[in-house]
């Protein structure tokens, strides 16, 4: 069977770029230890009562944790808890962990402007680490189909400097 010399050098670049999109999974996972999201991470959305999530917002991590601040954060329809009734506030110069989880459907959590984006599954807890240089007000978008009113959920993240961050605040 003749196979014309475009076909063939197409043919080769398809296989060049299937072998290149494997080795990135498996570089991935061996190498920049990615994981997806594991057992460990897991809640019962029926039973969040029993989780800090009964009681969302900032909290002063534990001594001895590598970050300075925790946040538990609830997506629900059609609204952040806390981030749309009340912004989040965070201080500048902290470690910061965010926990995010939803106790009805698929959300998103997203901060806007910047890389922190992720999707919000219920059972599962979302999480990710950050730190913030200068005080500025952030949006935060729902970018998930959670329902009729998906278009009007949102919220704001307000980090404030150090210096104004009042600990009375914080969930005890
Ligand atoms: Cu929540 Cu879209």
């Amino acid at each position: 069977m003749h196979i014309h010399r475009f076909e063939r050098f197409w043919i080769g670049v398809s296989l060049v770029a299937i072998a290149i999109f494997i080795a990135t999974v498996v570089i991935g996972f061996s190498v920049y230890d990615l994981r997806v999201i594991g057992a460990e991470k897991t809640v019962d959305p029926q039973n969040l009562q029993e989780t800090k999530f009964a009681d969302p917002g900032v909290r002063k991590a534990e001594p001895g944790s590598e970050v300075d601040y925790e946040v538990y954060v609830m997506s629900r329809q059609f609204m952040f808890n806390p981030g749309t009734a009340e912004p989040i506030t965070v201080p500048t110069d902290a470690k910061i962990r965010f926990h995010i989880t939803s106790p009805d459907v698929l959300h998103g959590f997203e901060v806007v402007g910047t890389n922190l984006n992720t999707m919000v599954i219920p059972g599962q807890v979302a999480t990710f680490t950050t730190r913030f240089d200068t005080p500025k007000t952030y949006g935060l978008l729902c970018n998930e189909y959670c329902g009729a009113a998906h278009h009007v959920m949102e919220g704001r993240l307000k980090v404030v400097s150090k210096s104004q961050f009042n600990e009375k605040q914080l969930v005890q």
